[in-house]
């Protein structure tokens, strides 16, 4: 980083008083929320610990620009810029937990996580959100290194690294934003990218592949870009995610707002069922085990749906298999972190 970091951002610039309106102006227009919002204003709000609590003092930041939304929140003294891509059907306001400032925030379990550890490191955390289902290669790289800039300038992130992570079909991406942008280096998390229909450029990024071998097709596409871009000279890595066992408390544990015994109970139901083994492995892939059919037939009233797609999430991580994942946040930030430049 740059040692003289901390001068430039300190010092003054000259404006207008025009030019000071019109911040004013967009500061109304793309933020709400702030340090006068209270912490907790919402019922069955997710109980945190205190690291935590600390971060969702300071609610996320909305923004709308060309044609689509966005999200960002930056931590006292950020050490770094994040970009986070989710994968299809995915958007902004999942990275963040529901709020007066994002009142249908959605706040899915890894991603809410993600975003956690990274304000919990010092990275200024930017989502946006795909202009369709999933992302696509041509005019939305434009817009996306647009609203980047832009959000940057805003909050005068200019000298900081910016590292970039995509899930997914957010993955394919950023493995293809990556050879335009100025990226540090980058994580793509169940996806092998782009690398088959681009020219990689000599500076691309180091990156680090995040992936789950059961999806063994996956792994062998993975396992043939990380030997083409090794001799391209691109610095790579993987890190492997394994399927791991349920316990009665799993699902409280990455959902501590969900009702305890209901995580309890719906362990003995997976168990009673047969969705699980004696260890507590998921037998089958999340998405077609029928839980939510065998938890109707048991009358269990779970809050209107509401953590369906919570509760799939994690099921999904469960098993393994092409889901979103903060299990090894730990070795995702320390690749960021030893790549800042
Ligand atoms: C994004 O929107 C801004 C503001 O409306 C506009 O000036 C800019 O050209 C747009 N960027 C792209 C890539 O379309």
């Amino acid at each position: 980083m740059d040692p003289f970091y901390g001068l430039q951002r300190c010092r003054v610039t000259a404006v207008s008083s025009f030019s000071a309106i019109l911040m004013a102006a967009l500061l109304i227009l793309y933020r709400t929320g702030g340090k006068s919002s209270p912490q907790f204003d919402l019922p069955n709000q997710p109980r945190i610990s205190h690291h935590t609590a600390v971060h969702l003092q300071r609610l996320p930041s909305l923004g709308f620009m060309n044609g689509t939304d966005f999200m960002w929140q930056v931590p006292e003294s950020p050490k770094a810029v994040l970009l986070l891509a989710h994968g299809c059907n995915g958007k902004a306001s999942n990275f963040w937990d529901a709020s007066s400032s994002c009142p249908n925030c959605v706040g899915l379990p890894e991603e809410r996580l993600l975003v956690l550890h990274a304000l919990e490191r010092k990275f200024a955390v930017i989502a946006i959100s795909s202009l369709g289902k999933c992302w696509s290669f041509g005019k939305e790289k434009e817009n996306v290194k647009w609203i980047l800039q832009w959000w940057i300038d805003e909050n005068k992130l200019q000298n900081l690294p910016i590292v970039a992570l995509g899930a997914s079909s957010g993955g394919y991406f950023i493995s293809a934003l990556a050879a335009e942008a100025r990226f540090s280096s980058i994580a793509l998390m169940i996806s092998e990218g782009v690398f088959d229909s681009m020219d990689i450029p000599k500076n691309y990024p180091p990156t680090l592949f995040v992936h789950m071998p059961k999806d063994r097709r996956r792994m062998e596409l993975i396992q043939k870009n990380m030997q083409n871009l090794r001799m391209k000279g691109v610095r790579v890595k993987e890190v492997r995610c394994m399927e791991l066992p349920l316990t009665p408390h799993f699902l409280w544990d990455r959902m501590p707002w969900l009702d305890q015994s209901f995580s309890v109970q719906l362990f003995e139901l997976l168990r009673e069922r047969g969705f699980i083994d004696e260890k507590g492995y998921m037998r089958r892939d999340g998405r077609a085990t029928p839980w939510k059919e065998a938890l109707k037939e048991k009358h269990f009233s779970y809050e209107k749906n509401r953590w369906v797609d919570h509760i799939q999430e994690e099921l999904n991580l469960a098993y393994g298999y092409h889901e979103m994942t903060t299990l090894q946040s730990g070795d995702i930030f320390s690749w960021f972190e030893s790549h800042m430049r």
